[in-house]
């Protein structure tokens, strides 16, 4: 047992070293070639944004649209469905994630679409031939499914949650997207759509492959904890700053945050990890090395240590909230963002579906 384990370990760390491997060639092709690719990434709409999102992928997005990369951003409401009751609020939660993005520098334009992915009708239909590629075995044993359940805690498991990585296939490949960025669990999903890419050419179109095989972009952040600086920064943890957050929210928040009982600051994320998440999100803030803020602030103590953040945070942030309280008020804008990225995610979806009939011999 303990044999089986490690050699899973081993395999997953192998998938995550080649990975990186190719993620770093893509990085330099993206910058020479930028045109030439199509980034697809995707959050779902569960509520808003915090700032783990915003210096994880957020930034990350906004730079790579700037590069002048063909840019999908989707919603996944229907993945939503899979584990959270919460329906209620999912077009509520859509459009504050349409506000997030635009605050933090996204701009729509002809190749750069924001929508929903339950309004591409043409998308959700490669879920079928898609199904039939894959086995119920390499569904049961996708890891990022098996910790959501345990996570969720549910009595009962709806064959959604086991099929959403392959609808999440669907989602890359109806644009054929082949820059993915996410985080490391995303990777058994991304491998999965790899999979599905490479069987639907084989079996259906060997001469001519229809779909890309997509890569991951990796982030190169480095994962950023929440305030009691034990996890990951997550809403449902009740340990973020969202972005939507005021000022004096933001403070009250950070003056909360968990520091330790040794008053000189040092940089040490192994020893000292609450200090050094904080140290870490100046450092994202200002750019500069956390090591020297950390010299800077020595006997200052996390008092110190709190104000700087708090200080660094706002200001980073303060364009982008002027900016979010003018979206809040437009909300006939907002929907018109979402219409008319699906119109432009529709017609790329036509375009495939059409190929997809064709190599499945289907045209009548
Ligand atoms: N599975 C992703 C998440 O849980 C959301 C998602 C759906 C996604 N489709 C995608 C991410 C396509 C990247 C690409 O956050």
């Amino acid at each position: 047992m303990a044999e089986q384990q490690q050699c899973l370990e081993e395999t997953a760390n192998a998938t995550y070293e080649a990975a990186l491997e190719r993620s770093k060639k893509l990085e330099a092709d993206i910058a020479a070639h930028p045109e030439r690719h199509r980034v697809l990434t995707g959050d779902r709409p569960t509520g808003r944004l915090h700032i783990g999102h915003y210096f994880g992928s957020l930034q990350n997005r906004v730079r790579l649209a700037k590069l002048g990369v063909p840019t999908c951003i989707l919603i996944a409401d229907y993945q939503v469905l899979t584990d959270h009751d919460a329906y209620t609020e999912i077009a509520q939660n859509t459009k504050q994630l349409v506000i997030d993005y635009l605050a933090a520098g996204i701009e729509p334009s002809d190749t750069v679409i924001i929508y929903p992915h339950s309004y591409v009708p043409e998308a959700n239909q490669l879920m079928l031939p898609f199904l039939t590629l894959v086995s119920n075995a390499e569904l049961n044993r996708n890891p990022t499914v098996k910790e959501e359940i345990q996570a969720a805690g549910l009595k009962s498991v709806n064959a959604g949650m086991y099929t959403y990585p392959v609808h999440q296939a669907c989602d890359i490949l109806f644009c054929k997207g082949d820059v993915v960025p996410v985080g490391k669990d995303q990777l058994p999903h991304l491998e999965l759509t790899r999979t599905i890419a490479r069987r639907f050419n084989e079996r259906f179109s060997p001469q001519k492959p229809v779909f890309p095989e997509p890569q991951a972009l990796l982030s190169k952040t480095p994962s950023i904890l929440g305030l009691d600086g034990s996890q990951k920064m997550s809403k449902s943890r009740g340990n973020a700053i969202m972005l939507s957050a005021s000022e004096d929210e933001t403070a009250a928040l950070i003056k909360k945050a968990k520091t330790d009982a040794d008053r000189h600051i040092t940089y040490d994320p192994v020893h000292r990890p609450e200090v050094a998440n904080l140290l870490m999100l100046i450092s994202l803030c200002t750019g500069e090395e956390p090591e020297l803020i950390a010299e800077r602030i020595g006997d200052g103590g996390g008092g110190m240590l709190k104000k700087l953040l708090t200080e660094a945070l706002n200001e980073t942030l303060r364009p982008l909230r002027t900016k979010r309280r003018e979206l809040e008020t437009q909300p006939d804008y907002i929907k018109s963002v979402l219409l008319d990225g699906a119109e432009k995610a529709r017609a790329l979806a036509v375009k495939t579906l059409d190929e997809v009939r064709a190599a499945m011999n289907m045209v009548i």
